[in-house]
């Protein structure tokens, strides 16, 4: 989607059709860096401020929730260098943030295993998610070492342990109960799900939550990616007829 000096004021946004919750897979930043003959950390270094854009972006917008999937659990996969350069990346966002979400009202949140995450990431996280709890303009979800399939195993293991308790029975279990039992318990599922850098994969980010989001897909790499294009994506989205399954009215 080519960016449109129209689409640049968030003005034009119908504030009653906004979507509640945003989720992004950010991908791109190696192809980013690679094209400029750069390494694929400076690639992630470039995207970490295109993170900044768009969490300023959505603040000024009125999106309540955004979910970016910072750091999947196959990403633990990759060279040991990018890993701890992403830590690094992470951890700094975290304290140099700190200030600008306090300034903005914005909470953080993180979904995922954050039990094995480095310990002084997993500190910095606890202070600024501590920090900014109390902040209720709107909350900033990290997915980080988040997989959509063990988000739904770690679910079934503890419905079956209550189950095994007698603390539910089968027939009991609801689509609310499952919800309530993901990380995202609490949070209104994705409205709108963006992926950059042209890929047609959901790439086990949030299954079962995104069962009715409306999906974008730009070709556009994450460090491109900009304040723009992200108003002309929600133009497009407050165009979109959503139904749910059912037929128009
Ligand atoms: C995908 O690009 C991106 C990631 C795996 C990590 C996303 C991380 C950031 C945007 C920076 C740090 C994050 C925060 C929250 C400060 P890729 O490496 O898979 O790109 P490629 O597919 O072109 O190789």
């Amino acid at each position: 989607m080519s960016s449109n000096p129209s689409f640049s004021d968030s003005t034009q946004l119908d504030p009653q059709r906004l979507p509640t919750h945003v989720a992004i897979i950010m991908d791109g930043n190696g192809r980013w860096a690679k094209k400029r003959l750069l390494n694929r950390i400076q690639g992630h270094e470039k995207g970490a401020e295109t993170v900044r854009t768009i969490v300023r972006t959505c603040r000024e917008t009125g999106i309540a929730h955004l979910t970016l999937y910072a750091f999947s659990t196959e990403n633990w996969q990759r060279p040991k260098v990018e890993v701890e350069a992403l830590m690094v990346l992470l951890k700094r966002f975290l304290v140099e943030e700190q200030s600008e979400l306090m300034e903005n009202r914005i909470r953080l949140n993180a979904i995922g295993q954050i039990e094995r995450l480095p310990e002084s990431v997993r500190e910095q996280l606890h202070r600024t998610m501590h920090l900014t709890a109390e902040n209720r303009k709107m909350t900033l979800h990290l997915a980080l070492s988040y997989g959509g399939r063990s988000e739904i195993v770690r679910m079934v293991r503890t419905i079956a342990e209550t189950a095994a308790s007698g603390g539910i029975g089968g027939g009991d279990i609801t689509e609310e109960t499952v919800s309530r039992h993901l990380y995202t318990s609490g949070i209104p599922d994705p409205d709108l799900l963006i992926r950059t850098s042209g890929e047609m994969r959901i790439s086990n980010f949030l299954l079962w939550q995104i069962a009715y989001a409306e999906i974008f897909v730009t070709d556009t790499l994450w460090p491109d990616f900009g304040r723009e294009e992200f108003l002309a994506i929600l133009q497009a989205y407050q165009k979109r007829e959503r139904r749910f399954g059912r037929v128009k009215e």
